[in-house]
């Protein structure tokens, strides 16, 4: 063929790679687009008659097998078939799948304390689109359904645990259980633990959403988000929202969050080791007032988290004994930690919530949740513990 054509339709010409089909590591497709064919073929496909890919935005190779993995292990000794759509950002994920299952007049029943993004979205976004926000105490169930029962236009419950940045701990299958009861839909933001250290389709959760960025990733090299569910009948429906919408992860980011997948397990054990040792260094502190972690046996939500998680994680946050600036202080003291606005990489990472993540957040809704302005959050690594303590140690004094 390439006696046939000119040298400038040969630099155009793609070639087919038709002897390599069994590659070890999942290849990227990096293409818009795929070519059929014949027209019998391309019109199999787009009418759904035949499996196959037309267009990246509609599906990709690298992108559905890496979402299906994410589901699998979601949803890993449950017995529950579950789906995933992976999506250009954790944001991505939670704006998709409440445009695609809520309409006006729908209300949301979710926590003051999420993720300061998250609240951001649901207060600035959802409300223009008629949705309403209707924030209660997760802590305590009987408020819960007080609320739901008062405000018949509640259709979801939204919630995270451990929460962003107090690490409150919420008992995902007593949520669960109220839901079901009043028909309601659940989703979990399960991005500080993942489904190593918690499930929660297995506890009777509807939807699952992550920022990929963070554990899932690990390694702080690309943004993505993911919306799981076991619920075959809204597959299509979430399907065809993130299709229009246009939120789809592109098959890079989708590559990166396979390869840090493979040593989830191992880094998220000794996440949660090295963090427990750091809070046990921080709350025997002088200068540390208050550590909120769940491995410790006197934290509040102690006991809830040893029912659903398998490890209490890598997230802590602390008050440091003063105010805004001494947080600073001992902040900028830190020598080895890097500050960040991200989680869940390998590295220690700190960050002052109420001038970074929280900083758009309400003060007062801010320090009824215990987001003070002496907190730091941490996101503890996976590096030799003593060096992290030992970075600590020095900046307290
Ligand atoms: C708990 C949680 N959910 C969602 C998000 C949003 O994720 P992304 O930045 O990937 O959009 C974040 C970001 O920090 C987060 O911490």
């Amino acid at each position: 063929m390439s006696k046939k054509l000119s040298i400038q339709t040969l630099c155009v010409k793609e070639y087919r790679d038709d002897k390599h089909k069994t590659p070890h590591q999942l290849p990227i497709y990096a293409t818009s687009s795929f070519a059929f064919d014949d027209i019998q073929q391309s019109a199999d496909i787009f009418a759904g008659n035949k499996d196959g890919f037309v267009y990246s935005r509609y599906g990709n190779p690298t992108v559905d097998i890496v979402a299906q993995k994410v589901a699998d292990l979601e949803a890993y000794g449950t017995g529950l078939n579950a789906y995933g759509f992976l999506t250009s950002s954790g944001m991505s994920a939670i704006s998709v799948l409440m445009m695609s299952l809520l309409k006006s007049g729908d209300a949301i029943l979710t926590q003051e304390d999420l993720y300061g993004g998250t609240t951001e979205l649901f207060n600035k976004v959802l409300v223009q689109l008629g949705i309403k926000i209707i924030y209660c105490n997760f802590d305590n169930m009987d408020e819960i359904e007080h609320t739901i029962q008062t405000n018949r236009d509640i259709r979801m419950i939204y919630f995270e645990t451990p929460s962003n940045p107090v690490l409150r701990c919420i008992d995902i299958y007593k949520v669960a259980r109220l839901a079901r009861k009043h028909g309601l839909w659940t989703c979990v933001d399960n991005t500080f633990c993942t489904p190593v250290i918690q499930q929660p389709l297995g506890l009777g959760i509807d939807f699952v959403v992550h920022s990929t960025t963070k554990y899932l990733n690990g390694h702080g090299n690309s943004i993505a988000g993911i919306i799981i569910s076991h619920h075959e009948k809204l597959k299509n429906q979430i399907g065809t929202s993130l299709k229009l919408i246009g939120a789809t992860c592109n098959p890079w980011d989708a590559w990166l969050l396979n390869n840090g997948i493979k040593t989830l397990c191992l880094r998220m054990s000794k996440h949660s080791d090295n963090a427990l040792q750091l809070a046990q260094f921080l709350n025997n502190h002088a200068n540390v007032v208050k550590v909120n972690y769940n491995g410790l046996a006197e934290n509040i939500y102690h006991d809830v988290a040893k029912t659903q998680m398998k490890y209490f994680g890598g997230m802590l946050s602390f008050e440091v004994q003063g105010n805004a600036k001494t947080a600073i202080h001992v902040m900028n003291k830190l020598k080895y930690c890097t500050l960040a606005p991200t989680l869940g990489d390998v590295d220690t990472l700190i960050l002052h919530p109420v001038t970074s993540s929280h900083l758009r957040v309400d003060k007062k809704v801010r320090e009824a949740n215990g987001i003070t302005d002496n907190l730091i959050r941490v996101s503890v690594g996976i590096e030799a513990v003593e060096d992290i303590i030992n970075d600590f140690e020095q900046a307290l004094k």
